[in-house]
């Protein structure tokens, strides 16, 4: 049986010998038990390229899961639910989840040996495929420096000027260690700059979990059917006002009902965390105008978003610059980061330039800096959000073509590399037009999936993601 590599590859031999000694040989037939599943599995990618195996007729190795049960089971005497973010419980498809092993590429291993092309990506950073060799090796090298210095580093400079060139709105930038550290900074700064209370958040639209926007607050929130988070103070979520997503009136409504109080509008300008939701045109550009003229801010919680739509994120795709901007998964490649950042007077507020207070022990650390600098030197390359628009088109098309074919009501859509599809009919505007998709028929196809070895995100309110490191052989396998 012989090896194919992909033209182009640059997965070295000496990698591809490591991953084959993680994979647990099946003697019978004496090949690592990954290749049984199909006989032309896809066998390791690394950096975006893949090794595929040529075909050999072999019987499909049974999917079980048994490691996975009994580690998750444990877990469950040990953290709340068994895990430390709760979509990751599979609360709302049912079954246990799968515990991973290890990642690389497009692919992901779990503990019982199974392969799955993972279409989570560690929920948005993994864009240029996970473990990277590149990202890993500059990781190498910064870690022999130390882990933390709690001091100025120059990692720091370099990752910010990156930020500062990509992102339209982001004259000056903080960063800070998660996407929710990321919202609470910019909420206390658009608070402080414009003297207001209020702020709007849209329906479904996740901001992290700090209290004031835990109202309405999409996937993870929705699928434990809790409207609302006990523990969050009425006062904390009092000044936070709601409207449906692309609902431009509302907007208008509720600026006209409290004219001059509202600090801020806060949107994922491409809802992720209710399923994948696109934004009218109009709606954004809406927004822009409402806020210039009542003296509001316009902010983007592009932690998802972020180089994940285009280079300078969903401002630059769509053409309208908002005031402020949060970041977060990419901009870390894979280490916990986030960041806020805006017009140069506006973030000139937070301390020590200003007065508004917000700090971080690990905050700017070189490891989480040197991942996001060697992630977006890769996203630089000619062609990269072309390829991610390429192929996730495919995937989206091909999955909804197949499905509607096999009589199911679906809908979906892509940018780049972050897709969705709802097992409803559709047109999907909003969080109530996605509510009406079956989510009994979406936990069956995702466990379904699982079995075939496709890991998609475990809710129907979650949008999915690709990367440079998924091939069209990906794809097509993901559709059949
Ligand atoms: C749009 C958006 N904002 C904020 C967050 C919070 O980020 P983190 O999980 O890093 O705290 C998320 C997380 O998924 C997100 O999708």
């Amino acid at each position: 049986m012989a090896a194919t590599v992909v033209p182009g590859t640059n997965c070295l031999d000496g990698q591809w010998v490591g991953l084959a000694r993680k994979i647990p040989t099946n003697t019978q037939i004496g090949l690592p038990a990954l290749f049984s599943q199909c006989p032309f599995s896809t066998a390791k990618s690394g950096g975006g390229k893949v090794v595929r195996m040529a075909a050999v007729s072999v019987e499909k190795k049974k999917y079980t899961t048994q490691k996975s049960q009994e580690i998750f089971t444990a877990a469950k005497e040990l953290m709340p639910g068994g895990v430390n973010s709760p979509v990751r419980a599979f609360n709302s498809v049912g079954g246990q989840p799968i515990v991973f092993d290890s990642v690389k590429g497009s692919h992901a291993w779990d503990v019982d040996g199974n392969e799955y092309i993972d279409y989570v990506g560690t929920w948005g950073p993994a864009i240029i495929g996970h473990a990277d060799d590149k990202v890993n090796a500059a990781l190498i090298e910064a870690l022999k420096k130390g882990t933390s210095f709690g001091a100025p580093c120059f990692a720091e400079n370099v990752l910010a000027e990156m930020v500062i060139k990509a992102v339209p709105s982001i004259e000056m930038v903080r960063f800070v260690n998660s996407g929710t550290e990321a919202c609470m900074g910019m909420l206390r700064v658009a608070r402080a700059f414009t003297c207001r209370g209020k702020i709007i958040k849209f329906e479904g639209c996740y901001h992290g979990h700090a209290d004031p926007f835990l109202v309405k607050a999409g996937s993870g929130v929705a699928t434990l059917g809790l409207p609302d988070s006990p523990g969050v103070p009425k006062a904390a979520t009092f000044e936070t006002l709601t409207a449906p997503f692309n609902d431009i009136n509302a907007v208008e409504k509720l600026f006209n009902e409290n004219k001059g109080e509202i600090a801020a509008v806060i949107l994922e300008p491409v809802v992720g965390n209710s399923g994948f939701i696109s934004p009218k045109k109009e709606f954004l550009q809406g927004l822009r105008e409402v806020t210039r003229a009542d003296g509001a801010l316009l902010v983007f919680d592009e932690v998802m978003t972020g180089f994940r739509i285009a280079y300078g994120g969903a401002q630059e795709y769509f053409g309208i610059t908002p005031d402020l901007t949060t970041l977060g998964k990419i901009i870390g490649g894979g280490l916990p980061v986030g960041a806020y950042g805006g017009r140069r007077e506006i973030m000139k507020m937070v301390a020590p330039a200003g007065p508004v207070y917000q700090a971080g022990t690990l905050s700017g650390n070189p490891l989480a800096m040197t991942a996001g600098i060697c992630t977006l030197q890769r996203l630089q390359q000619a062609g990269s959000y072309e390829y991610l628009d390429k192929i996730t088109g495919r995937l989206v098309q091909g999955l909804l073509e197949v499905g509607r074919n096999a009589g199911h009501e679906m809908c979906g859509g892509h940018i780049r590399g972050m897709f969705g599809f709802f097992f409803n009919a559709g047109p999907v505007y909003n969080f109530a037009d996605a509510k009406k998709s079956d989510t009994a028929k979406f936990a069956r196809f995702h466990r379904g999936m699982l079995e075939q070895g496709v890991y998609l995100a475990p809710s129907q309110f979650e949008a999915g993601f690709t990367s440079l490191a998924h091939s069209e052989q990906d794809i097509d396998s993901t559709i059949a």
